[in-house]
């Protein structure tokens, strides 16, 4: 059968979303003992013990269908954000939600706007449903708000903004985001305005001036929010995340909401990881520690680095290319990012990891740089060699 006569057409053109390297297929490829996983944004901690109670304690009740809507953990949800319990849907992993988002009102014709090297996802489901993706240029390394807003048009359905986005680790602040409600204000039209703010936590405790969308939210502006329990609540493995948004907005995604999209073991350990707050405040030292020390690193090495304001670090490894490096990287057991696919071919993205794995990861990324030829003549690299000799 030729697949491709009957494919939709909006589907022609899909690559598939390409995943951090698993562990295992890196360890039989290189037959290597020690493997350093730094690619995929998880909480390096781990899980916390109360949420791993809380996935073992329902094993027995996995032969059962979820409740539906996830009730529990909406609840719970409701009462550490204080917001509405109706104001929250879950879905498989965020990314669920910027799917149905999509299915649900992106129609051909329409457009989305989204930045310059914004999360690749917002893009595939405006692409899913064979809407127009608009991509505004970045302004300082960060996402434009007002030139965002420039772009709208009637056919505007949605505006994504990834704060911080992923892969830069950049956000756009209080002033920022204030001076764009404002204008967004004067302005007749309104598209869905999302916050996916899938590292919400780390972004609230590094960046002092980093807005509080959700009183946005409860002044009444129109906004959906994202979030998730994949990286501070260290699930990215059981598929959780939430959205805070209008109720009529909630009953509309109900429709078309696989009917038992979040599993037991996946509901049960939200809860737990909620109130483990604790094993949170841990999470987010680490991520300060470790992100000290990297750049600290990076600078003496004359490697440049964005200020981030997540769990992660996009690291310039110009004039080589980040695949080259995020390949012999792997060859010595360090799993990083390439971004190509985000617009950065000479970038690796690196998640902070624990203390020594950061320090495995610099005393191989030191290792690569040292064995390639410093052919060029570029006074950033010529500072590296320098830094690597001492
Ligand atoms: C900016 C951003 N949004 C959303 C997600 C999706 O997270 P999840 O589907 O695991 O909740 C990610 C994951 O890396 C991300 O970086």
């Amino acid at each position: 059968m030729n697949l491709s006569k009957i494919l939709r057409p909006e589907i022609h053109g899909f690559k598939p979303y390409l995943p951090g390297k698993p562990i295992e297929e890196v360890r039989k490829k290189f037959g290597l003992k020690k493997i350093v996983k730094l690619a995929s944004n998880e909480n390096s901690l781990g899980v916390s013990a109360r949420a791993l109670g809380a996935y073992l304690d329902c094993g027995k009740e996995i032969y059962r269908y979820p409740e539906s809507s996830g009730l529990n953990v909406r609840k719970a949800l409701a009462e550490h954000l204080k917001v509405n319990l109706d104001e929250i849907i879950l879905g498989a992993g965020s990314d669920e939600i910027i799917e149905l988002l999509g299915k649900a009102f992106f129609n051909k014709g329409d457009n989305v706007i989204v930045s310059e090297h914004a999360f690749i996802r917002y893009k595939m489901a405006a692409d899913l449903m064979g809407s127009k993706t608009i991509q505004v240029p970045m302004k300082d390394n960060k996402h434009h708000l007002m030139g965002m807003l420039k772009k709208i048009t009637p056919s505007t359905k949605a505006l994504f903004i990834a704060n911080p986005n992923n892969p830069t680790g950049t956000y756009v602040n209080r002033r920022e985001v204030n001076e764009f409600f404002s204008f967004l204000k004067k302005r007749r039209l309104s598209p869905f305005i999302i916050f996916d703010e899938a590292y919400y936590e780390y972004s609230k405790f590094l960046s002092p001036d980093y807005p509080e969308s959700l009183e946005y939210f409860k002044k009444g502006l129109n906004l959906i929010l994202l979030r998730t329990f994949s990286k501070i609540y260290g699930l990215a493995g059981l598929r959780i995340g939430y959205g805070i948004m209008s109720r009529e907005l909630v009953l509309a995604l109900d429709r078309i909401r696989p009917p038992f999209n979040v599993s037991i073991p996946a509901q049960n350990a939200a809860i737990g990881a909620l109130k483990d707050q604790t094993h949170v405040k841990k999470s987010l030292s680490l991520v300060e520690e470790g992100m000290n020390y990297l750049t600290h690193e990076f600078k003496k090495l004359g490697v440049d680095t964005l200020p981030s304001s997540g769990n992660f670090l996009m690291v310039n490894v110009f004039p080589w290319k980040g695949k080259e490096i995020f390949l012999k990287l792997m060859e010595q057991g360090v799993i990083v990012r390439a971004i190509d696919e985000y617009g950065f071919p000479n970038h690796i993205r690196v998640t902070i990891g624990l203390k020594e794995e950061n320090k495995f990861f610099l005393e191989k990324f030191k290792m690569v740089l040292k064995r390639k030829k410093f052919s060029t003549d570029f006074n950033q690299k010529l500072r590296t060699r320098e830094a690597l000799k001492g």
